[in-house]
C-alpha cells in the first residue's frame, strides 16, 4: 500500500456514504498561496484532499496546480466555500459554477456556506441562509456538489436550518485547536449526523509555541505541529493545516507513525481558552 493510500484511508463517512479524508490542505489569502506547495502535496506528499475558498482568490491557480500534479480529479477531494456576497438563491447558484469554470472542474466534492450572516440588508439572516441553502440543496441534487455544508454556524444556526430546509448539511468547518474546542457544538453535529471539521488546526502558529505542546513534542520526537494535527485526527476531527512551505507542507503529513496517549490528550484538552484566531460567529444572529 503506498502512503497516499494510508493518508487517505484515514477518512470519514459524511451522513450520505460520501468519504472525506481527514487530513488536508488548507489554503488561504492570508499569508499567501504557494502553487509550488499545492504541487508538491499532491505529488510527492499524497495528499487528496484540498480546501479552499470563493473568498481566498486562488481559485484559478489551485485549478492549475491540480492539473499540472497529474492527480486526476476523481482521486481528489476538493472543498469550495461560497461567500456571503453571493448568498441568495440566484447569486449562489452562479458563484458556485463560477467557481467550477474558474477551477476548470465540472463538481465539488462538498460545497460550504462560509459564514452564518449574510450581506442583505434588510432581511433577515435566517432568511437569506435558508434560501440560499435551497440553492446549495439543488446544486446537491444535480450533481455540481457531491456534498454540502456550512462554516462557523453554531447550533441555533444548525436548528433554523433543519426547521427551514430538507437536507441537513453533511460538514459544519469549524475553528478547532487546543484553544478553541467547542464540545458542545461538536456533541450537536455527531448527535444530528454533521461531520465535524476543524480549520486553523495550528492555531494560525500560535499553538507551536505552547509549552505543553512543546513538552508533548518532545517526548515524542515530533514538531509541535505535528502534535496539533494529530490531536485533532485522534478526536476524530477532520483538520486541514495550511503552509505555503514544502518542508512544513511534508511535516504536516507525517502524522501517522505515531499516537498521543491518554495523558497527552488530557493535557491538550486541558488548553482550551475559548480564544478565537480567526472570526468569532458568537453574534451572529
Ligand atoms: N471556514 C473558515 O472560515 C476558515 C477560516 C480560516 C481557515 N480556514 C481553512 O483552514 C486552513 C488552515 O487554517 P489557517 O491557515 O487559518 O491556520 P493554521 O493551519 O492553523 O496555521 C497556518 C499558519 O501556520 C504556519 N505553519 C504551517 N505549518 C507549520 C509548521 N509545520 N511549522 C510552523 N508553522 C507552520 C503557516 O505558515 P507558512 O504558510 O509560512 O508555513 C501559517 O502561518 C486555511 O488554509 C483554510 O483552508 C477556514
Amino acid at each position: 500500500m503506498s502512503f497516499s493510500s494510508v493518508l487517505n484511508s484515514f477518512s470519514v463517512s459524511l451522513s450520505n456514504g460520501l468519504r472525506i479524508p481527514m487530513l488536508g490542505l488548507g489554503t488561504s489569502h492570508r499569508g499567501g498561496y504557494c502553487h509550488e506547495a499545492v504541487v508538491y502535496a499532491l505529488k510527492d506528499c499524497g495528499l487528496r484532499h484540498i480546501d479552499t475558498a470563493e473568498r481566498y482568490g486562488c481559485e484559478e491557480k489551485l485549478g492549475e496546480a491540480i492539473r499540472e500534479s497529474g492527480v486526476p480529479r476523481s482521486d481528489l477531494w476538493l472543498t469550495n466555500k461560497l461567500w456571503p456576497g453571493n448568498y441568495g438563491y440566484k447569486a449562489a447558484r452562479k458563484a458556485c459554477l463560477d467557481s467550477c469554470s474558474r477551477m476548470e472542474v465540472e463538481y465539488f466534492d462538498l460545497y460550504l456556506m462560509h459564514w452564518p450572516e449574510p450581506m442583505t440588508p434588510g432581511r433577515s439572516n435566517r432568511e437569506v441562509r435558508a434560501e440560499t441553502w435551497r440553492a446549495l440543496e439543488e446544486l446537491h441534487k444535480e450533481g455540481v456538489c457531491r456534498a454540502i455544508g456550512v462554516s462557523n454556524f453554531l447550533i441555533r444556526h444548525l436548528e433554523q436550518l433543519k426547521e427551514d430546509c430538507s437536507v441537513v448539511p453533511h460538514v459544519n468547518q469549524v475553528e478547532y485547536h487546543p484553544f478553541q474546542q467547542p464540545d458542545s457544538l461538536i456533541r450537536y453535529c455527531a448527535d444530528q449526523g454533521i461531520v465535524f471539521e476543524g480549520f486553523s488546526p495550528l492555531a494560525k502558529g500560535q499553538a507551536l509555541s505552547h509549552p505543553t505542546v512543546r513538552r508533548i513534542a518532545e517526548k515524542h520526537g515530533r514538531t509541535p505541529a505535528q502534535i496539533c494535527v494529530r490531536w485533532s485526527i485522534q478526536n476524530g476531527v477532520v483538520t486541514i493545516p495550511k503552509s505555503t512551505k514544502k518542508s512544513r507542507v511534508q511535516e504536516n503529513c507525517q502524522v501517522l507513525e505515531f499516537q498521543l496517549d491518554d495523558s497527552d490528550m488530557a493535557a491538550l484538552a486541558g488548553l482550551h481558552d475559548g480564544r478565537h484566531v480567526s472570526w468569532d460567529p458568537t453574534n451572529v444572529e
